[in-house]
């Protein structure tokens, strides 16, 4: 995987910098500011002309590049709409349409400047870190299982002029920041977009691993199927018992804060490909349950973007890792078996299968006396249905931690929305042969909602929520990994670390 390097360094003459790129925010209307001109100047009218021929309006969303003088060989002009309305959702168009722009461009190093922007301090940190999140999305290439590489991006280090928005070290630091979500969201994408054959539950130990080598404070622990058997994990395993894949239950732990303090737990569906078992999932599209350990993904990006950025908390996560196979000794419908916790579970569905692995790893979590727990899935069809791809779905039993986290979405451009775990959904779950069965009755109706129901039995101890990421972890087409919701978790952190 490629790295940028980030800089900010302060200039009142940006004309005279030398750069491959120089990137310039340009509002509608065509008229050029202080620092627009002195370029204009340095180009011999470039920048002019190029208006004048009407060829760029200056419109959110939009790009023109020129070619430019000695100094900046290229200038890149991102268009920021109207200037009386250069609001939050402009200021972020302004910094994906730049990135995306970067990405695709032949040069290695670019000098972005902000400083003609009309930003309070605040607005200024929140761009600057957008801008970085989105240069490392926008230069992720995945080439891991081709045998040609794909061109890679040649951006290598961009430097911003944050003028006189924010100290130079400031700009600095909140780079970092978006360079560190970005990079954590490249790494979910990254073991979300492997195949199946791949990522394989071991894949994902070894991952874990390889984490704890990269960050001091981070350490690894992997339970395998004799351990997760002694716990009396016998729902988690049931679900691997159709796969020649061992099932593994992954702990990471992240010590950012005091040795003794409780830490935030995420706990993460790793179905490294789910078939439906059993009972067996059509055909078409099959291969994109690939994309089934998306909420392990992010634990993954999550802690390892916690880690960089040295958040001065602790952060425990789990990940339950298994591959859903049919097979003579898969689980078949209408067996019952028995979870850590002593519940029996009636498998009436095998292709409801993450509930069965999380409800395990979540009563596990409970012996780090977690400040909360949050649990990441790509659970069910049917929030897809609810809420489409644009966002999460939240369940909690307790509000102000779904509410905390809507609002880390909002702020992080990451977003979610609450939906409830009413007691009266509750009885669908009820079964004659155990104390819960993994389906609702009434087929697919809330289905989102009954499976948060179901998880809501065994989270009883602490404060939960859990975030169906079926319809935001990956898109169909063009098809890949999203990092989502990386950066909503790690707003979220970043909020409880105070910072
Ligand atoms: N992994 C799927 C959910 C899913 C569906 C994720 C589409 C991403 C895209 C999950 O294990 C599953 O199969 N859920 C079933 C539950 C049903 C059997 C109650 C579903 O959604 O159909
Ligand atoms: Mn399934
Ligand atoms: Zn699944």
């Amino acid at each position: 995987m490629t790295t940028l390097t980030f800089t900010a360094r302060k200039t009142e003459r940006i004309a005279e910098q030398k750069t491959s790129c120089l990137v310039l925010p340009l509002f509608e209307g065509r008229v050029l500011n202080d620092e627009l001109t002195a370029v204009d100047n340095a180009c011999d009218g470039m920048i002019t002309r190029s208006l004048a021929l009407g060829d760029f309006s200056g419109k959110s969303g939009t790009k023109a590049e020129l070619t430019g003088s000695a100094q900046a060989k290229r200038i890149l002009l991102v268009g920021c709409g109207d200037s009386a309305s250069f609001d939050q959702q402009a200021q972020r168009k302004f910094a994906a349409t730049a990135a995306k722009a970067m990405a695709a461009g032949k040069y290695s190093d670019a000098l972005v400047s902000i400083a003609s922007l009309p930003l309070d301090g605040s607005d200024a940190t929140d761009l600057l870190e957008m801008l970085a999140r989105q240069l490392c999305l926008a230069t992720y290439v995945y080439t891991e299982t081709l045998s040609k590489p794909k061109d890679l991006p040649a951006l290598k280090k961009v430097t911003v002029n944050p003028g006189s928005l924010v100290s130079s070290a400031k700009a600095k630091t909140h780079l970092a920041m978006g360079q560190a979500v970005g990079n954590g969201a490249n790494f979910t994408r990254q073991l979300v977009n492997l195949p199946g054959n791949v990522c394989t539950p071991s894949y994902l130990a070894t991952q874990a691993r390889a984490l704890a080598k990269r960050h001091s404070k981070v350490s690894t622990t992997v339970l395998d199927e004799k351990k997760m058997k002694e716990l009396g994990m016998g729902s988690l395993l049931s679900v691997g018992n159709g796969s020649d894949e061992p099932s593994k239950l992954i702990v990471m732990e992240y010590k950012g804060g005091k040795a003794k303090e409780a830490p935030y737990a995420l706990v993460g569906k790793g179905i490294t490909f789910d078939t439906g078992g059993i009972s067996l999932k059509p055909g078409p599209k099959m291969d994109e349950m690939k994309f089934d350990m998306g909420g392990a993904g992010a634990v993954f990006g999550t802690l390892q973007a916690v880690a960089d950025m040295g958040l001065p908390i602790n952060v425990v996560g789990v990940v339950a890792a298994a591959e859903n196979m049919p097979s003579g000794r898969a689980t078949k419908p209408g067996d019952v078996v028995t979870s850590m916790s002593g519940k029996t579970i009636e498998i009436l569905n095998t292709d409801a299968e993450g509930r069965l692995v999380l409800c395990d790893a979540l009563t596990y979590v409970g012996r780090y006396k977690p400040r909360e727990v949050v649990d990441i899935a790509t659970l069910t069809g049917a929030i897809i249905v609810a809420l489409g791809n644009h966002a999460s779905g939240i369940f909690a039993n307790d509000d102000a931690l779904a509410q905390d986290l809507v609002a880390a979405g909002n702020r992080a451009d990451d977003r979610a929305w609450q939906l409830p775990v009413w007691q009266d959904y509750q009885k669908q779950l009820d079964s004659p042969f155990a104390d819960v069965a993994n389906i609702g009755v009434g087929g697919g109706n809330a289905g989102s909602i009954t499976a948060a129901c179901f998880l809501a039995r065994f989270t009883e101890e602490y404060r939960w929520a859990h975030m169906d990421i079926a319809g935001t972890a990956f898109s169909s087409s063009p098809k890949g990994a999203t990092g989502r919701p990386v950066a909503l978790l790690v707003d979220y952190l970043r909020q409880r670390a105070g910072q």
